[in-house]
């Protein structure tokens, strides 16, 4: 059964006014990835977020989030975001007859997710400011509009989301050692942590996994201890500098013995381009960083041997073509005939 009001309707705060909305989100592939594992000694799975409806893990929170809008009887949804957030709720709201307004830092949100929120008929506002700012600004907005945010502080949106440790559970048939993932609000890391506890507490599995939150090092608070008010990184989705579930993140990669690491631009780049082509993988550069901190763990000796581990890819690598095509070059030009195909190749 997919779709995750649906399939987690007893782990979910739903009751008979909730509205049963879905776009089959959730059950995304648990792909083996053999041969990165084997670098790092590691049992390696990454969960390919992508294959959500809107191409990122956004939509197992938001779908809960926006029916939980409609059943308070919200006007419409409000959200800041980095691109994944805007596209999921655009999506979503589009679906469920709400308006929606995004807000998104100019000049910094990948064509594809900017994309999304105006071919699903948001309001797209583009804020001359960083994600943190536009947040803010939401708040204030929500409040003069009635409309409800859909943010990761709205507690739903996190509940959602715990669905991902749910089916890495499930698929696994227990609880991995280690689950790796990108940072930057600190939403998803608190809430697939609260995921597992839960599981554990219904006894459907173990133990849980040593929540490792990676940030790229240009917006790397949780790591450092202090904001960034100038975060800046090429992996726009987390090009975040005040994290709003900041404390809980750090409550919850302690309590699991897990930790946070920084890892730089570079080491992201050069790991989106090892997943696409040693395992066939495409994941967007945020998405990238967890990977990237596995290697930093390794290359440090932190990474114990023979370890299960799960890499959230958070999203897919199509959200943002830019990030991959000024690394790369661009296909070699032929003339329409064997002769000069066969130059080109050789
Ligand atoms: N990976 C991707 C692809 C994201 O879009 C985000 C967050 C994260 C990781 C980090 O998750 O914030 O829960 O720690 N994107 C938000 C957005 C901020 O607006 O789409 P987090």
């Amino acid at each position: 059964m997919r779709g995750i009001l649906k399939r987690y309707r007893d782990l979910l705060p739903l009751n008979s006014d909730t509205p049963m909305i879905s776009l089959q989100e959730g059950q995304t592939p648990l792909i083996p990835l053999d041969s990165i594992g084997k670098d790092l000694g590691v049992r390696l799975f990454a969960k390919y977020e992508g294959a959500n409806p809107t191409g990122s893990f956004k939509d197992r929170g938001m779908v809960l989030a926006v029916a939980k809008a409609m059943e308070a009887g919200a006007k419409g949804v409000i959200c800041a975001s980095t691109g994944n957030t805007s596209a999921s709720a655009a999506a979503y709201a589009a679906r469920s007859g709400l308006s929606c307004i995004v807000l998104l830092p100019k000049g910094k949100v990948a064509m594809g997710k900017l994309a999304q929120a105006m071919i699903y008929g948001a309001k797209a506002v583009s804020v001359r400011g960083n994600f943190d700012e536009a947040l803010q600004l939401a708040l204030k907005a929500a409040e003069e509009s009635g409309y409800a945010v859909v943010n990761s502080i709205n507690r739903f949106r996190l509940w959602g989301q715990r669905s991902v440790a749910w089916e890495i559970c499930d698929e696994l048939g227990h609880a991995p050692d280690r689950v790796i993932l990108p940072v930057g609000n600190a939403g998803n890391i608190t809430a697939s942590w609260a995921g597992f506890v839960q599981y554990a507490r219904l006894g459907k599995s173990a133990h849980i996994p040593a929540m490792t939150g990676v940030q790229a090092e240009g917006a790397s608070p949780l790591v450092t201890g202090k904001p960034f008010p100038e975060p800046e990184t090429v992996a726009t989705a987390i090009r975040i500098g005040r994290p709003v579930s900041g404390r809980r993140a750090s409550w919850a990669a302690k309590m699991s013995g897990g930790e946070f690491l920084s890892v730089s631009d570079g080491e992201i780049l050069e790991a989106q381009k090892m997943l696409a082509r040693r395992e066939g993988v495409f994941a967007e550069p945020a998405s990238c960083a967890g990977i990237a901190g596995l290697y930093r763990m390794a290359a440090d000796g932190r990474l114990p041997k023979n370890n299960e581990v799960v890499a959230i890819l958070t999203g897919n690598g199509l959200k943002d073509p830019d990030a991959v095509l000024s690394g790369l070059q661009l296909p070699v030009e032929t003339d329409a005939d064997p002769e000069s195909l066969r130059k080109v190749l050789s």
